[in-house]
């Protein structure tokens, strides 16, 4: 299996690059805009040291590339993901959320890849009652720059390609700068922290959103959106209590509500995702707390 990683260099592409290492990877990430075609190195690996530069957001690059390298599936962890800035940022959040899944999703139709797209609770605006978990045909309401630009890229892969999963996930923790490793240094350093405890959700670990991933293309389910968090719900507060339970750190947990808590962008209320289409295609995800029990085992 030939498969094609793009934004090889980012927390969930690790995961990714480990999950799907016996295949044959290419992966490719953007550290600075090339135009040059030319300069695209193609090189093809078994594991994940080489990453070769590729511009999601240029959609000649990526059709040279694609036509030379010829995979059978390309994951796009490809994203700009940094939620406040990008109220500050939002041509640049476009370019890269939602023109480059469109460049990707047009150059896998052409070459009939399939495309793999990672999207985000935060296409749902958050206000559903937190009794109940968002379903994937919800209507959506973003309300961060970063919700609407990623909800864009979802439709333009909806429009382009028929071969497609989206994958909508939440709350991510791996190998990278995550809320986990955030809160073990302040636990080690502080005596207390303050913490939001009115936003829920489900923290999500990228080892096991890679897991669903593989086995969505071993299984062959159905192309189309699927919700893949890890099970179980939880507060942002909870979830720093489950931490500092696991690691035995003594530091005070403070509640505190998002209003007290403020940020440039506002995160959902209701970040719960239902995983009921995934687990009616018989793929089972871990609870967190079992996810987080392993990240800080390996970590
Ligand atoms: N992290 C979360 O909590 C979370 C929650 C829900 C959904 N998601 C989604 O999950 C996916 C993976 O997230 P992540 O946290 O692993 O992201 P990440 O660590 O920020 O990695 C994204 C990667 O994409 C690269 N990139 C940026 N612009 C690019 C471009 N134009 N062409 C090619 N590559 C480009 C980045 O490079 P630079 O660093 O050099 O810019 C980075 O290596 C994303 O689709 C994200 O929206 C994440």
């Amino acid at each position: 299996m030939k498969i094609l990683i793009t934004g090889a260099n980012g927390m969930l592409a690790k995961a990714v690059i480990n999950e799907f290492k016996d295949c044959e990877l290419i992966c490719t990430d953007v550290s600075e805009v090339t135009n040059n075609v030319e300069n695209i190195n193609t090189t093809s690996v078994n594991n994940f040291q080489a990453v070769s530069k590729l511009d999601i957001t240029n959609l000649e690059d990526v059709e040279a590339f694609v036509s030379k390298t010829k995979p059978e599936y390309i994951i796009n962890c490809a994203a700009y993901t940094a939620v406040d800035k990008a109220e500050d940022e939002e041509e640049l959040a476009r370019k890269v959320n939602s023109i480059g899944p469109k460049n990707l999703s047009i150059v896998a139709s052409k070459q009939d890849a399939t495309l793999i797209h990672i999207s985000t609770d935060y296409v749902f605006g958050g206000a559903k009652s937190i009794d109940e978990a968002y379903v994937e045909d919800d209507e959506k309401n973003p309300t961060t720059v970063y919700g609407i630009t990623k909800l864009e890229g979802e439709k333009e892969i909806t429009k382009n390609c028929n071969k497609y999963y989206i994958f909508r996930t939440a709350w991510l923790f791996g190998d990278g700068k995550n809320f986990v490793r955030t809160m073990l240094k302040l636990g080690e350093e502080k005596e207390e922290v303050n913490v939001v405890s009115d936003q829920h959700g489900s923290p999500t670990y990228t080892v096991d959103l890679a897991k669903v991933i593989h086995d969505a293309i071993e299984k062959q389910i159905p192309y189309g959106i699927y919700h893949a968090t890890n099970e179980g719900f939880t507060t942002w507060y909870e979830f720093t209590r489950k931490i500092f339970e696991m690691e035995n750190i003594k530091c005070k947990v403070n509640p505190v509500t998002s209003e007290e808590f403020p940020s440039k962008a506002k995160r959902p209320k209701n970040s719960k995702l239902s995983k009921e289409k995934l687990l009616n295609e018989g793929i089972h995800i871990p609870t967190y707390e079992d996810a987080l029990k392993r990240y800080l085992q390996n970590s």
